[in-house]
């Protein structure tokens, strides 16, 4: 077949390393916007009179025609014409002869797919900032219906103080808005046209750049065509944010499957989002959430590659660079999969009030109670932790807890604790004292919520 380069070549091409060269078997994807920017290239090329009206028309009309054809899964994309830019200027030249040829006027190759990735990535970041918008709110609906459901705070994995579950839901609803902001920053350097750079110089044609980054809907353009061309930091920042969510992601998947265990049973996952074995008949898997967690390995993996792609790369264009196109893709494809995935498993998994409420009733979560009471009544907090540390060990050798230990031993120890100690030692009084900002307290939980709900 003949090749759009061909010119300066006298040996056939082979086909085995044609295939090691293409882009076309994942580059198909960006056929949406490689004609759209192909059309605000020749829209410019008539405007600025580069190339006659009549010629610019016909070239509108078979681009126009191209994109009904892909619209109906009509275009039969080959491997012969290597990446998406030359297979629909092929298709061109099959629909309007030779005048296509004049498209490529003043632009190049490496312009046309730096735009191609930068309309796609635009498309996909509003995607993903809208999704990420719908798991916060179905976050904090949750949140709403648990701020006086009852748990035990963990660091280190150990019972730590007792919390509100409404509280550690809106934890990762303070990530999201995270990951979602960053997603919306990245936008401005997503936002910008490397249309007109060309080849990497720029062109001796009386472009108009503008214009053409207009017809994009483009924000503003790239100041320097080498940067234009060269410029892969939008995908690498992309890659880097997908990645910092996935570990939000990845963490609270990872407290699901621990909460749907045996041991916690704090939690049960709807039947669609469980799988059995096919062994055990009592099985019932949190696959979808360990599936997850795995998937935010392959996301960091695309990041670490397109780092090590960019790294040393001279300026400008290398067909090294090819090379950003499938784990762009790919994240893309995983984090869009996941977040509805994961936002629908929280919204309809079941709590077992219960049994998180009864994991606060037999543990030493309330220990800093204790230690609180005491400096509260003038005892150095040191002094007053180290009194409580030596009760926790006797309780433990004698098999109970610190709300078990009678007013009368109390205060052979400290005789300022009084009665009203037993209350203090209740998990709900413990939430509830919690009234710093941000805190655990019932109120505080609400009133992150109402402020959730407002920024929402
Ligand atoms: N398929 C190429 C890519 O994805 C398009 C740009 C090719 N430019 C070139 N000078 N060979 O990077």
């Amino acid at each position: 077949m003949e090749k759009l380069w061909g010119g300066r070549f006298q040996g056939e091409s082979e086909s085995w390393i044609e295939t090691f060269g293409a882009s076309i078997s994942f580059d198909q994807r960006l056929a949406k916007y490689d004609i759209q920017g192909s059309l605000a290239h020749v829209k410019m090329l008539q405007k600025t009179k580069i190339v006659p009206a009549e010629d610019t028309q016909k070239i509108i009309a078979g681009l126009t025609r191209l994109n009904e054809k892909l619209e109906n899964s009509e275009l039969v994309f080959t491997i012969e014409n290597e990446d998406i830019h030359l297979n629909i200027e092929k298709m061109l030249h099959a629909e309007i002869g030779p005048v296509a040829g004049k498209l490529h006027t003043g632009r190049s190759r490496n312009d046309q797919v730096a735009t191609d990735m930068h309309l796609y990535l635009k498309d996909t970041v509003n995607q993903v900032i809208q999704q990420i918008h719908h798991f916060r709110k179905l976050l904090v609906d949750k949140a709403e219906k648990h701020v006086e459901t009852i748990m035990p705070g963990y660091t280190h994995m150990q019972h730590a103080q007792p919390i509100s579950f409404g509280h550690h839901l809106m934890a990762y609803y303070s990530m999201l808005t995270r990951d979602q902001q960053r997603f919306e920053e990245s936008l401005k350097r997503i936002d910008l046209s490397p249309l007109g750079s060309a080849a990497l110089a720029g062109t001796t044609f009386p472009i108009d750049r503008e214009y053409t980054a207009e017809l994009l809907g483009f924000a503003s353009l790239y100041e320097n065509s080498i940067d234009g061309v060269s410029d892969r930091d939008f995908i690498l920042e992309f890659l880097s944010n997908s990645s910092m969510m996935m570990v939000h992601l990845s963490r609270l998947c990872e407290e699901i499957i621990l909460w749907c265990s045996h041991e916690f049973q704090f939690v049960e996952l709807t039947d669609s989002f469980s799988t059995g074995s096919s062994i055990m008949p009592q099985k019932k898997n949190p696959d979808m959430a360990e599936l997850i967690r795995g998937k935010t390995g392959r996301v960091f993996g695309n990041l670490f590659s397109l780092l090590t792609i960019l790294k040393g790369l001279p300026l400008a264009y290398n067909k090294d660079l090819q090379e950003d196109k499938e784990g762009m893709f790919d994240t893309a494809d995983t984090i869009l999969a996941s977040l509805p995935i994961l936002a629908e498993m929280i919204h309809t998994m079941h709590i077992n009030e219960a049994v998180m409420q009864n994991a606060t009733a037999k543990d030493f979560s309330n220990a800093t109670e204790l230690a609180d009471y005491l400096a509260n009544k003038g005892i150095p907090f040191r002094q007053a932790h180290e009194i409580v540390g030596k009760l926790v060990l006797s309780c433990i050798q004698n098999n109970h807890y610190l709300q078990d230990i009678p007013l009368s031993d109390y205060q052979k120890i400290a005789p300022e604790i009084q009665a009203d100690i037993y209350e203090i030692l209740e998990a709900k009084t413990a939430i509830e004292r919690r009234t710093s900002f941000g805190g655990t307290a019932f109120t505080q939980v609400s009133q992150m919520i109402n402020q959730a709900k407002k920024n929402l």
